[in-house]
C-alpha cells in the first residue's frame, strides 16, 4: 500500500515539474540582433589579419557584438535565460559592433582589458567553450590575440596600463 502511495507522489511531482517547465517555455528571450553599422564595427575599422579576425569572430562575437548566432537550445528555457543574460551583459561591457562610438580613452581601456582577459584565460567564458569547441583558444592563439589587442592601443599610455597593473600583483 505504502509503496503505491509513494509512486503516486513521485508521479505527481514529475507532472508538476513538467508543467512548470512547460510554462517556462512561454518566457522566450529576444533574439533579434540590432542592425550592424559596418562603419562602427571593430573588424571593419581595424582590419586585423585573417587569423586574428577568425579568432575574434568565433570566440567573442556571439556575446560582444550584434552578430550573435543563437544555437537551437537558445529556444529552451531556462538555458535560454542563462544565454540571454550572458549576451546582454557581454554587450553591455564591450560591444565590438559599436566600437566606432568609443572615444580613444575608452577604446584603449577596452583593448587593455581584452588583452588581459585573453591572456588570463578569462575569456571566452568556459561555459561557452564547452559548447563551442571552435572557440577554444590554444596558448599560442591566446598570445597572438592578446598581442594584437595590445598593438591596437594608441597614444602616450600605450603599454603603460599594463605595467601599472602588473605592479599590483
Ligand atoms: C559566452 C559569452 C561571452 C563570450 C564568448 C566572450 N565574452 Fe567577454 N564577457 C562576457 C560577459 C558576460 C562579461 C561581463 C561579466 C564578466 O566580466 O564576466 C564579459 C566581459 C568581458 C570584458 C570586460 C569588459 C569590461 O570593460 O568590463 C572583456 C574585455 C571581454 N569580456 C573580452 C572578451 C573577448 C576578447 C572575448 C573573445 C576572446 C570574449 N570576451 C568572449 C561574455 C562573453
Amino acid at each position: 500500500m505504502a509503496k503505491g502511495k509513494r509512486k503516486s507522489i513521485v508521479k505527481y511531482i514529475l507532472i508538476v515539474l513538467l508543467v512548470v517547465f512547460g510554462i517556462m517555455q512561454f518566457f522566450t528571450i529576444n533574439k533579434t540582433n540590432p542592425k550592424v553599422e559596418e562603419a562602427k564595427d571593430l573588424i571593419a575599422i581595424t582590419t586585423p589579419p585573417a587569423d586574428i579576425e577568425k579568432m575574434i569572430r568565433t570566440a567573442c562575437y556571439d556575446c560582444h557584438s550584434f552578430e550573435t548566432k543563437y544555437p537551437w537550445y537558445s529556444n529552451v528555457a531556462p538555458v535560454s535565460w542563462f544565454l540571454g543574460d550572458h549576451i546582454e551583459e557581454g554587450r553591455e561591457h564591450l560591444n565590438f559592433s559599436v566600437w566606432g562610438t568609443y572615444d580613444e580613452d575608452k577604446a584603449n581601456h577596452k583593448l587593455h582589458e581584452c588583452e588581459e582577459e585573453v591572456e588570463h584565460k578569462e575569456m571566452p567564458l568556459d561555459s561557452y567553450t564547452w559548447t563551442h569547441g571552435d572557440a577554444k583558444l590554444s596558448d599560442d592563439q591566446r598570445e597572438k590575440l592578446a598581442e594584437w589587442f595590445k598593438s591596437k592601443m594608441t597614444g602616450p599610455d600605450k603599454g603603460h596600463h599594463h605595467e601599472e597593473h602588473e605592479h599590483e600583483h
